[in-house]
């Protein structure tokens, strides 16, 4: 037995396959069992999907790149949850798609930012962040205001989360997407996107 265990020692071959085994016997005893658990794959009681307006105004938040300064995640640590409230849970992220969770945050977590401000202090906000905020760093984006929506695409991209992610939109959402949606500004988008943000869980 001790000549075996002298002979993996000094072989560096076998020593890194057989480590790589041990390891991965860890990692998916960890990791495997979360892909069938409810809490992690079923949605949260009050999460409901993404209006039209919304989702328009998630795909502005990633095109001009607010994931890059802002985390959706808030980690279950007192700090955190003193600060942006209740740490994020699983189901609320499962018909995010991409997530938009990030590590970076030059500015603050937003995984729970709709309904701390009005929707003005956010139009104001996003057209000159100094306005409201003098010592903030964060860049103004004020063609959000002049940008208008014409809604061409916006049942198509219901109709791709429902067909491909199973979120539960019902026909007449989706019918209704481009009404819902065209004429209004890409703030407006936005702001609706921001509000809705935490509602997932109560
Ligand atoms: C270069 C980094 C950067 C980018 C890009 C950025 N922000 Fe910010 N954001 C900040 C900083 C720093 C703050 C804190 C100061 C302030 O409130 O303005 C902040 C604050 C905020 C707040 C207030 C959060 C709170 O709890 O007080 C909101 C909402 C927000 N940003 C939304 C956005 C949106 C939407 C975008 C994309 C259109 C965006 N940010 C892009 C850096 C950034």
């Amino acid at each position: 037995m001790k000549n075996r265990h002298e002979l993996v020692e000094k072989n560096t071959f076998w020593l890194i396959v057989l480590t790589v085994i041990a390891i991965s016997f860890g990692g998916l005893a960890e990791i495997v069992p979360l892909f069938f658990q409810a809490q992690t794959t079923e949605p949260t009681e009050s999460l409901r999907p993404y209006t039209a307006l919304e989702m328009e105004g998630r795909d502005i938040y990633i095109r001009d790149g607010c994931h890059v300064c802002h985390s959706q995640m808030i980690r279950p640590m007192r700090a955190e949850t003193e600060r942006y409230g209740h740490y994020s849970v699983a189901g609320e992220s499962v018909w995010e798609h991409p997530f938009l969770w990030g590590s970076k945050r030059t500015g603050p977590d937003l995984a729970r930012v709709g309904g701390r401000y009005s929707d003005e202090w956010h139009r104001v906000h996003l057209i000159n962040p100094r306005d409201v905020v003098p010592e903030s760093n964060m860049p103004a984006f004020p063609w959000l205001e002049t940008n208008i929506l014409d809604g061409s695409k916006s049942a198509d991209k219901l109709r791709l989360f429902r067909d491909n992610f199973g979120v539960p939109y019902t026909d007449a959402d989706i019918e209704g997407a481009e009404a819902a949606v065209k004429g209004k500004s890409e703030m407006d988008a936005l702001i609706a996107y921001l509000q809705s943000l935490g509602h997932g869980l109560k």
